[in-house]
């Protein structure tokens, strides 16, 4: 059958420029199944910003990876699915694929890591509450992301300062809401005015343009007025001269739960262990976030009940920006690098 696939054409360091990195090419998928593969349709699409570090590691020629929504269209009699059954993987940036779903070792990759098994998605936890596509978002990877750190690492109490760096996304807004809830002066941070408004809006006390970060004085200077009695609890995905400034405000006992690092991922800013110092008087506890360690049936149960249940009351918001078209995958993708306004929350296509 013909088929659709966005293929990696050139290994682009920093800031993606997706209209140079990707081609969209036409394929014949050979649809004969072995007797544990199925032939899956691809229904949404994940974009993420990890998917930078994921294509300088995918080979040239082969297809974008990335986690998706699936349907399966057909399948060998020991497959792990029957036709009709709707799974979330990593099935890629193609229209159709034949898998066995089965766990993969990505070897080429920086950090030795598999992509887990797919799961079988289960149609009663979906409504018009929590479609089908908060699969990807809330009750996805993202959801398990800040509910895993926030539920088996980070400890808030009330009254605590909590900063959220690049707090705008999915995983900062859910953070920064469970904090609050927690009883938190949360403080986030962003990259423009319309962000810094729609985290007030969900209730963030204070917002940080992570613009200022190129001049390290200013930085310092706006996070000490959002932040006067220092800082218990820091969850980073940004690095770089933010988390310069939030190190050197770190309360005694304080945790640090290091998501990303998109100064080191993005823009290449590789200097040394220059903070250490500072975790040494405030005798903070840093731990590195590796959401598919959380990923259980029984994590994603208590995930479905508790961040699900706080949607579904609409006590905690998760929003998410769907767009149509396979062919818009990569311009959605684009869109996480350039502070995009019209982006809420998760951000991913509808094939
Ligand atoms: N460790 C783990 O297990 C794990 C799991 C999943 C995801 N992650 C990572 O966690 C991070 C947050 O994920 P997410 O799903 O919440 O992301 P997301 O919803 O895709 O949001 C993208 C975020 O990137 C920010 N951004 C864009 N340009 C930036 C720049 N130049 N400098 C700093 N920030 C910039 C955006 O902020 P503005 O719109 O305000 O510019 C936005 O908050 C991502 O980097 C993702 O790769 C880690």
């Amino acid at each position: 059958m013909k088929t659709e696939r966005w293929v990696v054409r050139e290994h682009v360091e920093g800031v993606p420029d997706a209209a140079r990195i990707y081609e969209k090419v036409e394929t014949e998928l050979n649809t004969r199944l072995g007797e544990e593969q199925m032939l899956l349709k691809t229904l949404y699409v994940s974009v993420d910003p990890y998917l930078q570090g994921i294509c300088l590691d995918t080979p040239i020629g082969d297809h974008m990876g990335a986690d998706s929504i699936m349907q399966v269209l057909d399948a060998g009699p020991n497959a792990p699915f029957r036709p009709g059954d709707l799974v979330q993987g990593f099935g890629g940036w193609r229209t159709h694929l034949v898998s066995d779903g089965k766990p993969k070792l990505w070897q080429t990759g920086t950090f030795p890591m598999v992509f887990p098994a797919y799961r079988k998605l289960d149609l009663r936890h979906y409504d018009d509450a929590l479609p089908l596509s908060t699969a990807l978002g809330v009750m996805g990877g993202p959801g398990m992301t800040a509910w895993g750190t926030m539920t088996k690492f980070m400890q808030v109490r009330p009254g605590d300062t909590v900063v959220v760096s690049g707090a705008s996304g999915m995983i900062g807004t859910l953070v920064g809401q469970m904090a609050k809830r927690a009883g938190a002066r949360v403080v986030g941070t962003a990259g423009s005015a319309g962000k810094a408004r729609y985290l007030s809006q969900l209730g963030f006390d204070a917002v940080i343009d992570y613009k200022l970060a190129d001049d390290a004085d200013k930085m310092r200077e706006a996070l000490r007025e959002a932040a006067p009695d220092g800082v218990d609890k820091y969850f980073d995905s940004i690095g770089g001269s933010v988390t310069d400034a939030v190190f050197s405000m770190l309360n005694v006992g304080s945790q640090v739960a290091v998501c990303w690092q998109w100064a080191t991922q993005v823009q290449r800013d590789y200097h040394g262990p220059r903070l250490l110092p500072y975790i040494m008087f405030p005798r903070a506890t840093i731990r590195g976030i590796f959401s598919l360690e959380w990923f259980t049936e029984q994590n994603w149960s208590a995930l479905h009940e508790e961040l699900g249940g706080l949607v579904r009351r609409q006590e905690l918001v998760a929003h998410e920006t769907v767009q149509d078209g396979f062919e818009h995958i990569p311009a959605a993708y684009q869109t996480l690098f350039s502070a995009s306004e019209s982006n809420r929350g998760k951000v991913l296509v509808r094939v």
